[in-house]
């Protein structure tokens, strides 16, 4: 289906053209001043400059012409000096476009031909190191972005891209050494097979990596063992290898329950080691075509460009010692990626204090050719989660909060809050809680612009008032609970009230709704194109508000009029769809009651 502004603008164009004008002028938006017309056109100002005319002229022969068009959408076209035009679209018109929506599967989204494959690299989590608040960011928003792509059509894979195989593991490797000096690890006249358990739980991990780290900075001699550990483990020393290997498998498991825990997954566990082997190789071709030359000892990769207001440096691609970097197994994963799945796209979902590295990696990329001159790299850079404070939030006494600790202290606010509903069984509590708590989490996270800092405040997040995630679920539930009731009243089942058509609007709080619902596929579509989950929040905002508007001043249940109450019903159904349609898209949902 074609976008309501779309449309608007196609048959503004016309009347145009008809007038002998550019039918682009046509563009039409939203209107600034809603309580003067719902669409305006500032077409006729920039016509007049082409044509060297009056703006009115133009505005007031559009007008006319829209005007005496009995098909017309509008209800009015109004001419408003200096050369503006007014819009208002006619109420039966906009039914019979929300009738359309409604038997629409994606809601008249429309789903490009040739879908788009597109890799999301998000997550980004360190093996060994917990999870923390920093990590919250880019799991909540490379999530959202996934679930909007693949709404709107595409193919799009996410990749956890797992730090996994620098000196943290070397560290790993020597603070257990220094423990453990007997296992068998470390036995390098050992040739058996290694032990199926790991000689370490999680929380062991937790508490080694930083003790290793601590002492790294504290002790000379300890550094350079894990410096040298870490270059025998990207050799593969086997012994090393295999409890990485174990390091790894713990690690991972619990990634995965505390991902899914904020409903996050990914396709791909890939890390920084599984290209290891491909960056030689690479390295090589780089040197070979001519990309990459020496400087101090080092490998580099020139990036900078004329247009470039700060000197951007080069790209480094092997420290003086011949060590890869960050930058190094970036890139590789870029080659591996191109051959493994040709995407159109990456997406880097990180902190955006790492603009400066994906600069360098995006253009060394094109430069050596890794990937199609026309893939696009693209990095969506985040901000801070901050405290009230206004600095990076931490626990109470001052240390790093982790992920774990904010889900649960999240959790454990929505449950009291729910427990205070007596329509809710205390079995179902929890589950309700947590359901809720997630949609505070992640919608307090994805209403702000991703770039922006943001201050993390539980008591806000977890309102059921205002711009928050619990009110836009207690609006889905309100609606879902007036269904019920129609249902039971009727008798008639979901596919029944899926039949029902919305109808023509009997109040401005009802067209307000209505106009809020069409433009569904715009929303999303534009959010999409411009990774800004932000702006579907606020759509769905919108909705809500303009939703509870309307349900305020109707009395819906006790209509007798049969034909104005399905109407309403019909457009509770599409509301609700579209409320479910896109915090699906943002990674949480509703639940029946709250
Ligand atoms: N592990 C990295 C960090 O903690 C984030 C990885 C982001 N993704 C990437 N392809 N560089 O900073």
């Amino acid at each position: 289906m074609q976008k309501l502004l779309d449309l608007i603008s196609e048959k503004v164009g016309e009347a145009f053209a008809a007038e002998g004008y550019d039918s682009e002028l046509g563009r039409s938006s939203v209107s600034s001043r809603p309580d003067l017309c719902e669409f305006q056109c500032n077409g006729a100002m920039a016509g007049a400059r082409q044509y060297h005319k009056a703006p009115f002229m133009i505005a007031d022969a559009v007008a006319a012409r829209l005007g005496a068009d009995e098909e017309s959408i509008f209800e009015s076209a109004e001419s408003v000096k200096p050369g503006f035009l007014n819009l208002k679209l006619k109420k039966s018109f906009l039914a019979s476009y929300l009738v359309k929506m409604s038997r629409d599967e994606k809601f008249g989204l429309q789903i490009p031909e040739k879908e788009k494959t597109i890799i999301i690299d998000y997550g980004g989590p360190n093996v060994a190191k917990p999870l923390h608040v920093g990590h919250l960011r880019s799991a909540v928003i490379g999530e959202a972005l996934k679930r909007m792509g693949r709404y709107c059509g595409d193919k799009v894979i996410g990749d956890i891209h797992l730090g996994d195989w620098g000196l943290q593991m070397g560290l790993v490797i020597t603070e257990l050494r220094h423990r453990y000096p007997e296992l068998v690890y470390f036995d390098d006249n050992y040739t058996g097979e290694y032990p199926e358990e790991a000689p370490f739980t999680v929380s062991d991990l937790e508490e080694i990596y930083p003790t290793a780290s601590r002492k790294s900075k504290e002790d000379e001699e300890y550094y350079k063992e894990a410096m040298e550990n870490t270059h025998l483990l990207q050799e593969k020393k086997r012994g090393f290898y295999a409890l990485w290997q174990k390091i790894i498998d713990v690690s991972v498991a619990d990634l995965k329950k505390n991902y899914r825990n904020l409903d996050v997954d990914f396709e791909l566990w890939n890390g920084e080691a599984s290209v290891n082997d491909i960056i030689p190789g690479m390295v090589d071709k780089m040197k070979a075509e001519g990309h990459a030359h020496e400087s101090n000892g080092a490998l580099v990769v020139d990036v900078a460009e004329d247009s470039d207001p700060k000197e951007i440096p080069p790209c480094i691609i092997l420290k003086s010692d011949g060590a890869a970097l960050y930058t190094t197994t970036d890139l590789a994963t870029i080659l591996d990626r191109e051959d493994k799945f040709d995407p159109d796209e990456i997406l880097y979902v990180t902190d955006k204090r790492q603009e400066l590295h994906f600069v360098q990696v995006f253009r060394a990329a094109h430069i050596c050719g890794l990937v199609r001159p026309e893939t696009e790299l693209r990095h969506v850079g985040f901000g801070t989660v901050n405290g009230k404070d206004g600095k990076p939030f931490k626990t109470r006494d001052g240390g790093i909060m982790r992920l774990e600790t904010l889900i649960s202290d999240i959790n454990d606010e929505m449950l009291a809050k729910i427990k205070t509903n007596p329509d809710i069984p205390s079995d179902e509590a929890e589950t309700t809680a947590r359901q809720v708590a997630m949609a505070a989490l992640k919608y307090g996270d994805l209403s702000n612009q991703a770039s922006k800092d943001y201050i993390f405040d539980m008591e806000k997040f977890c309102s059921f008032e205002g711009d928050t995630g619990p009110y836009i679920l207690y609006t889905m539930v309100r609606i879902k609970s007036i269904l019920g009731k129609y249902m039971e009243q009727t008798g008639k089942d979901k596919a029944a009230l899926k039949e029902l058509e919305v109808r023509g609007a009997q109040s401005a709080a009802e067209k307000n709704l209505q106009m809020s619902l069409a433009r569904f596929s715009e929303i999303m579509r534009n959010a999409w194109d411009e990774c800004a989950p932000h702006k579907l929040c606020a759509y769905i905002y919108e909705l809500s508000n303009c939703f509870n508007s309307f349900y305020h001043e109707t009395r819906i249940m006790p209509e007798e009029n049969e034909e104005k109450r399905n109407g309403w019903i019909a457009l509770l159904v599409l509301t609700l769809g579209i409320l479910e349609a896109s915090t699906g898209a943002l990674g949480f949902s509703a639940p029946e009651k709250m």
